[in-house]
């Protein structure tokens, strides 16, 4: 059972497990450049193949979907996410899938531009020239309101809590402890405890927006109205259990990747003032203080050239995970059932042949003609295939209609005796968070000032921005 299957040269651990290690990446970085496109190692009873070669990727993601599973990780984190569209498979998944996607068609998502950038003017209403603040902890709150009001039509009131309880449940989703069996989760340990008590506080307040959403009895077309209304062949509705893992699984992955994609952003500027330069002067010169629509998107380039940058170097999802279905032949190599894919995009994206200078930031990567020529999954933040990121647009959209609404009116800077250390837990955050001081800024007037939009008054240095057409309901 525990002999290798036969393939590339394998790595064998004993007791290095990147599993095991809070920081599997410099790991994996080395073994990529020793081993290169493909390589195969143990993790304790686990066969694992990494592949690093965007053709290989394409061959599991785009190619060959049907004979894989997502892994261990997202099974085991099954208990918890339910049913949702992350952890679901087969048919019921493509049910859910064709079910939720209306609500991130185009025209849908155009919708929501305004309430993404109404929220964000009212956290820049609580920020004042001079202040320290957690940025990861502001992203995520920003997010969180704004995948409460445009998928579910209602107030996050709780947004607090669940931040918190996110907090402490991803704290427990790295390491070893995913790899426990099931009847660990219920050992009377401190930390389960808490655990166990925080995953009942998100489902109070899960199950508390469902209860709101019925309480207003409005179908106002949002996703929520529409995973009410369907109906399966024999007439019936989805339960409050499967309405349930659908909410959490949207209210978690719709907002905590979006939060660490800008809080990395922030990061990444405050330590490249040439890139910040360049986009202040962007956002001076099209907006001019004006708090950006839908319609600037086009015109944003430079502002998403640094968004997509950022998440090259700090992709949100880190890696993605496969099982093996039945045995597939990839490169000459035999990839056994029941063995494990892996897939990492901070790995990927630093692979030199495609990103030169890989560790430099530099946005103006993303120039078309620049762009163009990568291979497709040289870069995949969002994953790719049947199921990439149903978000993806919206979560462009809204980090780029953040990110410039924000910089127009504040520039972060590092609390320089704050520790900024990654920890690929199911996402790619900030251990300690990230402490930063807002310094105001006042965009510089430009006479190719375009659009009608509200704009910010120079002195209104450290308060709310002037509501223009986009205030919130
Ligand atoms: C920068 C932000 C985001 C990143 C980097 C990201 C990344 C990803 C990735 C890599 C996957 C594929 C996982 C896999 O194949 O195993 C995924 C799936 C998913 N994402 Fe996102 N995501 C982001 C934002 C969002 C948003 C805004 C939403 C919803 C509003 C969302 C909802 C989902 C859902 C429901 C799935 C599962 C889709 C399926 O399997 O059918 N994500 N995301």
């Amino acid at each position: 059972m525990f002999s290798r299957p036969p393939g590339p040269k394998p790595h064998f651990l004993i007791g290095n497990m990147p599993l095991a290690s809070p920081d599997p990446l410099p790991i994996f970085s080395a073994w990529a450049a020793e081993f290169g496109d493909i390589f195969y190692y143990r993790a304790a009873w686990l066969h694992v193949y990494f592949l690093n070669h965007p053709d290989l990727i394409e061959e599991v993601l785009v190619r060959n979907p049907r004979n894989f599973l997502k892994d261990r990780v997202i099974r085991n984190s099954r208990w918890f996410f339910g049913e949702g569209l992350l952890t679901n498979e087969g048919d019921s998944w493509l049910r859910q899938r064709r079910l939720s996607a209306p609500a991130f068609h185009r025209e849908r998502v155009s919708t929501y531009a305004s309430i993404m950038t109404s929220y964000a003017k009212q956290t820049l209403s609580h920020w004042q020239d001079g202040g320290t603040r957690d940025i990861h902890q502001e992203m995520m709150r920003l997010t969180l309101q704004i995948v409460v009001r445009a998928l579910f039509n209602v107030e996050a009131e709780a947004t607090a809590e669940i931040s918190s309880a996110l907090n402490l449940i991803m704290s427990n989703t790295t390491g070893v402890r995913i790899l426990l069996p099931p009847i660990a989760r219920y050992l009377p340990t401190p930390r389960m405890i808490r655990f166990r008590r925080a995953v009942a506080r998100m489902d109070n307040t899960v199950y508390s927006i469902i209860a709101q959403h019925r309480g207003n009895q409005i179908d106002s077309g949002d996703l929520l109205s529409m995973l009410m209304a369907a109906r399966d062949e024999d007439g019936g509705h989805m339960s409050d259990r499967q309405l349930r893992d659908e909410v959490l699984t949207f209210l978690i992955a719709g907002h905590e990747t979006t939060a660490l994609a800008l809080t990395w952003t922030w990061h990444l500027l405050a330590q490249h003032p040439q890139a910040e330069r360049k986009l202040h002067e962007e956002l001076d010169r099209l907006l001019g203080g004006r708090v950006p629509e839908f319609s600037d998107l086009p015109t944003l380039t430079y502002t998403e050239r640094v968004i997509k940058e950022s998440m090259r170097l700090y992709p949100p999802a880190w890696s993605l995970a496969r099982t093996v279905i039945s045995d597939f032949e990839l490169r000459g190599y035999r990839i056994p059932a029941g063995a494990n894919v892996v897939m990492s995009q901070w790995i990927m994206h630093r692979h030199p042949s495609y990103f030169p200078e890989p560790e430099k930031f530099d946005p103006d990567r993303w120039s078309p003609e620049k762009a163009q020529r990568l291979p497709r999954f040289a870069y995949f933040p969002f994953g790719g295939g049947p199921r990439q990121c149903i978000g993806s647009s919206f979560a462009m959209m809204e980090a780029t209609l953040l990110l410039a609404t924000i910089a127009q009116r504040f520039r972060l800077r590092m609390v320089p005796e704050h520790p900024v250390m990654r920890i690929p837990s199911f996402t790619l955050r900030p251990k300690y968070g990230l402490r930063m001081t807002l310094e105001s800024r006042s965009p510089v007037s430009h006479s190719t000032q375009t659009g009608q939009g509200a704009q910010i008054s120079a002195s209104e240095s450290g308060h709310a921005l002037a509501l223009g057409p986009q205030v919130l309901s």
